[in-house]
């Protein structure tokens, strides 16, 4: 028998070759404006806010959009003075009517890059159309292993040893796309989904932070890997 002692390793972060931003003539003092799409808790959100207050980021939230009323990531805008928008998508006739609104809002608050910090809708061609190239999804697995829902119990149930996070400039099929940074998670024997997903969130917030500073700081005239 082989004892691993998998507590060595904390994890494993790999980020893509920088992509860079699509503006021509972007300077790189000028910060990156940022729309922010989020279903939940808004931890991810959270920190990129942080982030940008420690000037670890040259970026800034333009505003944060949510689509469901109970989400504590408004309480956390409103922390840091960021506005906030709620668009339930119980209210739209469809997913395309939903990215519609999302778009409208986004334009009028000058938003240069959607960064879908826990966003728990499938996203249409609607906004990726208005923001090519420059819509960014975090997902907690490995992708392309474990699209969708249930990831992180999708990972237990496989009984893979190693999961993560993905940060990726995101496409039509759900949680694809050219991959920005990933982190590895090694699992622990007693590990729940619970305590799994608890992991998986400490890597996400390096990774989220990480992804959105390879954006920011690489002005050329290529935005994807
Ligand atoms: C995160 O774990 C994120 O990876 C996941 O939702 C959580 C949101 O946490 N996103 C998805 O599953 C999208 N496919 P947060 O609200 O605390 O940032």
């Amino acid at each position: 028998m082989i004892a691993a002692n998998t507590n060595s390793i904390d994890c494993l972060i790999v980020p893509a070759i920088p992509p860079a931003r699509v503006k021509k003539n972007a300077s790189l003092s000028e910060p990156l404006k940022l729309g922010i799409l989020a279903s939940g808790s808004g931890s991810n959100f959270e920190v990129i806010a942080q982030a940008i207050q420690n000037q670890q980021l040259n970026a800034q939230v333009q505003v944060l959009i949510y689509n469901n009323p109970e989400a504590k990531a408004a309480a956390r805008a409103e922390k840091y003075g960021i506005p906030s928008i709620l668009l339930n998508h119980r209210d739209c006739k469809s997913r395309e009517e939903l990215d519609a609104k999302i778009v409208k809002n986004f334009q009028e608050h000058d938003v240069e890059w959607v960064i879908m910090a826990g966003w728990m809708r499938i996203v249409t061609q609607v906004l990726l159309d208005a923001f090519p190239d420059k819509v960014v999804n975090i997902h907690p697995s490995l992708l392309p292993s474990f699209p969708g829902i249930r990831s992180v119990e999708q990972a237990l149930k496989a009984g893979v040893k190693i999961t993560g996070c993905t940060v990726h400039i995101a496409r039509l099929e759900v949680d694809s796309g050219p991959i920005l940074m990933q982190a590895a998670v090694p699992l622990l024997p007693d590990d729940t989904a619970e305590t799994l997903h608890a992991r998986i969130q400490v890597q996400e917030h390096k990774i989220m932070v990480g992804a959105i500073a390879l954006i920011a700081d690489r002005p050329t005239d290529k935005n994807v890997p």
